[in-house]
Formats: structure tokens, C-alpha cells, sequence
């Protein structure tokens, strides 16, 4: 149908079953969404939870994480893993507190400049914080567009990497109000229904134009050379 919009789609998807009711999605603070994201990257939500909780109460803004000594970051981050994470983390508080008076970047170009937000983490806290219409393209993401556009380019390539950016650009809702939860419903469909094994395909709401399955072949997609 002509009003049919992929954004449509996958932001009605997210309201109804996607993940809500999260700590850090009842804020648009930029500390406290950029915390869990970072936390995010490489956790699952189950055990993110009680980290966040007690970063938080320790460390409520970006300026308590600021003052404190990397050792006591550490300290709190012990068990997360992937421990340059809390190193960065630490080092963009105190970037943003001494060289911005704790204010954070209001564009994901900005965010992309603090040390460990990458091109997708910083579009992901543009989307949540700002509405921002900027694509994000995560692990996850990528593997649910790779399938939808049937992306037969190698994505260990720098250049198809940067063109499959460019169709994510192509889907981002016209209205920055549904960022949010477009945002959250590319991330979630990739961790629930779009997986790399036995994809759900049947209760997904991108079946009907989803190339790769129109061809059968979906677990042949992403194409990767080597990892
Ligand atoms: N992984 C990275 N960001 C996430 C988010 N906002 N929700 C769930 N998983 C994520």
C-alpha cells in the first residue's frame, strides 16, 4: 500500500512488543542514555540493570563521574568486562565537564567526537536524547538491513560498510517524534526476531518487504569475509 513506510512499521512494532519501561528510557538526559549505551555495547539488558543502578547512585552526573579517580570507576565497572569502556568513559566525562561545563554534544557528529561513542552509539543517544534523524547501524541493526535490503556486498569492506549506511539513511522516519522508538525498534528487532540462526520471521513486521526473505535465503545474509 502507498501508505505503507517502513518507519511506520517498525516504530508501531516497538510499542507494541519491543523492549520498554527501562531505566534509561524515561529520560532524555544525555549522561544517563550515553551511560547505558556504553554499558549497552557489549551486555546484555539483564545484566546491565544493576550496574546502571549503582553507577548512577555513585556517579548521578557527569561531573561526580568527572571528579572521581579512574580506580573508582573501575572499581564499579568490575564484572562488566571490556574494561576500556569505563577508561573512555571516564575520559569523556572529563572532557565534557572541563571543556563544555558538562554540557553534552547535541548532535550525533558532536557525540561521535567523545572517546568510545562510535558512529552508531552516537546516533542511537541523538535519536533518544534529541530526536535527531540520524540512522544507527549496531551489530544487531545491521544484520536486520542487511536481510530487509538483501545487501549482497561484502560488509568487511570499508566502502559496503559505508554504503549500507546509506540505505539505513534512506529509512529514518520524516518526523523527528518517532526516533525514539524507531531507533529502539531496529535494535530490538535484530535481539529478538531477526537473529542470525532461525530468524522469527513470521512475527515480524517487515516480512512483506523484507528482500531477503521474498528470496528465502535470509540466513545468507549479512555477507561477511571474514570477522
Ligand atoms: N544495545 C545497545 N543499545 C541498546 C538499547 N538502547 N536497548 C537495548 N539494547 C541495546
Amino acid at each position: 500500500t502507498p501508505e505503507w513506510s517502513v518507519a511506520d512499521a517498525v516504530v508501531r512494532w516497538q510499542r507494541k512488543h519491543g523492549r520498554s519501561a527501562l531505566p534509561w528510557q524515561d529520560t532524555r538526559d544525555p549522561y544517563r542514555v550515553w551511560l547505558s549505551e556504553i554499558m549497552l555495547q557489549q551486555t546484555q539488558v539483564a545484566t546491565v540493570l544493576g550496574y546502571y543502578a549503582r553507577f548512577l547512585d555513585r556517579f548521578p552526573d557527569v561531573h561526580a563521574l568527572a571528579a572521581a579517580s579512574e580506580d573508582a570507576v573501575l572499581a564499579l565497572w568490575s564484572g562488566l568486562g571490556y574494561y576500556s569502556r569505563a577508561r573512555n568513559l571516564h575520559k569523556a566525562a572529563r572532557t565534557v565537564a572541563a571543556q563544555r561545563g558538562g554540557v553534552f554534544p547535541s548532535t550525533a557528529a558532536g557525540l561521535a567526537q567523545l572517546p568510545g561513542v562510535g558512529r552508531s552509539t552516537a546516533a542511537a543517544i541523538a535519536a533518544f536524547c534529541y530526536g535527531e534523524r540520524v540512522p544507527i547501524l549496531d551489530a544487531n541493526v545491521r544484520r536486520v538491513l542487511a536481510r530487509f535490503f538483501a545487501f549482497e556486498q561484502d560488509l568487511a569492506r570499508a566502502a559496503s560498510e559505508r554504503a549500507l549506511w546509506e540505505r539505513a539513511s534512506e529509512l529514518v522516519p520524516k518526523s523527528a517524534r518517532d526516533m525514539p522508538a524507531y531507533t529502539q525498534g531496529l535494535m530490538d528487532l535484530g535481539a529478538s526476531l531477526c537473529t542470525p540462526r532461525r530468524p522469527s520471521c513470521l512475527l515480524c513486521p517487515l516480512e512483506s518487504a523484507c528482500a531477503a526473505r521474498r528470496s528465502g535465503e535470509v540466513e545468507r545474509f549479512p555477507i561477511r569475509s571474514r570477522t
